[in-house]
């Protein structure tokens, strides 16, 4: 009997190649997306697609009830760093609410593992550890970072109940790049960048561009996911997911020029307010323990980013 999987978030920039993968690995996919940010076309003919929003409990019961999977990969969120600092009740909504009832469903039904997408760059706020390793302690300056975080809290919680306790894997993302992403991600700046030199158009870097993001092609982060469903009792349960590479704004503008053979020239508007200085993650955690390390490096990965959105 081929495995199943629940993709939640499976319309999804990083949620549908996850599918793609899956699909590939002989199992048998079923995604839940409101297709909020998602589309329809990203998801493979393959794959079964419950349009529903993770908030509806009832709906959400009766799907895995039906399809009792073995594995979720928890995708779906309320991801934008912004809006939950104005929307805080709608970011706890879906992230926390919206995410405990995945758990509860997951709960009534013999899973086997859950994995959550969590985020390195908003968990760890200004982190003074540089590259900031999974054993500091994070204090979120953002709601959407407080969710995650909590998310992971309620997952550990789970684990350790006495009665149908659920065995689960946090991965803590760095920025996330690559096809099918679009400008609304946390590392939307590739996307908007790329889209913009393309379409002919100047692209603006907001404050100085000095400050850097530790960028990570999307199929590495789908090579966790998979190593974290394939992984017997990892000792840990919470791994960082990036490259342990700086690279500033400012780069990744002169690298998306030369690709795209563009001649604008680095225009800059106003810093956003609460945006992290440095954000770089240290993975020698799944390294050790998931034996994963990111295969895709910078300049290639852009290279096909590129090539997609051309
Ligand atoms: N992209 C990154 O750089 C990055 C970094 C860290 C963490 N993450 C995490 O990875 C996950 C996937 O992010 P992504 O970049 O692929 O974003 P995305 O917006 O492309 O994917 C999220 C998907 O979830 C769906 N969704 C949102 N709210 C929903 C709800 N209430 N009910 C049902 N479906 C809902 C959307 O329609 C979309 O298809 C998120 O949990 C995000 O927090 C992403």
């Amino acid at each position: 009997m081929p495995k199943k999987a629940i993709v939640t978030g499976g319309a999804g920039f990083i949620g549908s190649h996850m599918v793609d993968h899956l699909l590939k690995k002989g199992f048998r996919v079923a995604v839940i997306d409101n297709l909020k940010t998602g589309k329809r076309e990203n998801i493979s003919a393959k794959a079964k697609f419950y349009k529903q929003d993770i908030t509806n409990l009832k709906s959400i019961l009766n799907i895995f009830k039906k399809e009792k999977p073995d594995y979720v990969f928890h995708f779906a969120a309320q991801l934008d760093l912004r809006f939950s600092v104005d929307n805080p009740w709608q970011d706890a909504k879906e992230n926390i609410i919206g995410g405990i009832n995945i758990i509860e469903a997951s709960r009534r039904i013999k899973l086997k593992k859950f994995i959550f997408s969590s985020t390195g760059g908003a968990i760890y706020g200004g982190a003074w550890k540089i590259p900031t390793p999974e054993t500091y302690r994070p204090h979120p300056l953002s709601p959407y970072g407080v969710s995650k975080l909590s998310f992971e809290e309620y997952l550990h919680c789970y684990r350790h109940m006495r009665q149908n306790s659920l065995d689960s894997v946090s991965l803590r993302y760095a920025n996330v790049y690559g096809p099918r992403q679009d400008s609304r991600g946390e590392a939307g700046v590739i996307a908007i960048f790329a889209r913009k030199f393309l379409a002919g158009k100047q692209p603006i870097i907001f404050g100085d561009g000095k400050n850097t993001r530790d960028f990570v092609y999307v199929s590495d982060v789908v090579d966790a996911n998979w190593r974290a469903l394939m992984s017997k009792n990892p000792r840990h349960k919470i791994f960082n997911i990036g490259t342990g590479k700086e690279t500033s704004i400012n780069q990744i503008f002169q690298k998306l020029k030369k690709l795209t053979a563009s001649q604008f020239k680095p225009k800059h508007g106003p810093a956003k307010a609460g945006e992290e200085r440095r954000s770089v993650l240290a993975c020698a955690r799944a390294r050790q323990e998931l034996k994963w390390k990111p295969k895709i490096d910078l300049d290639t990965g852009l290279a096909m980013t590129v090539d997609w959105f051309r």
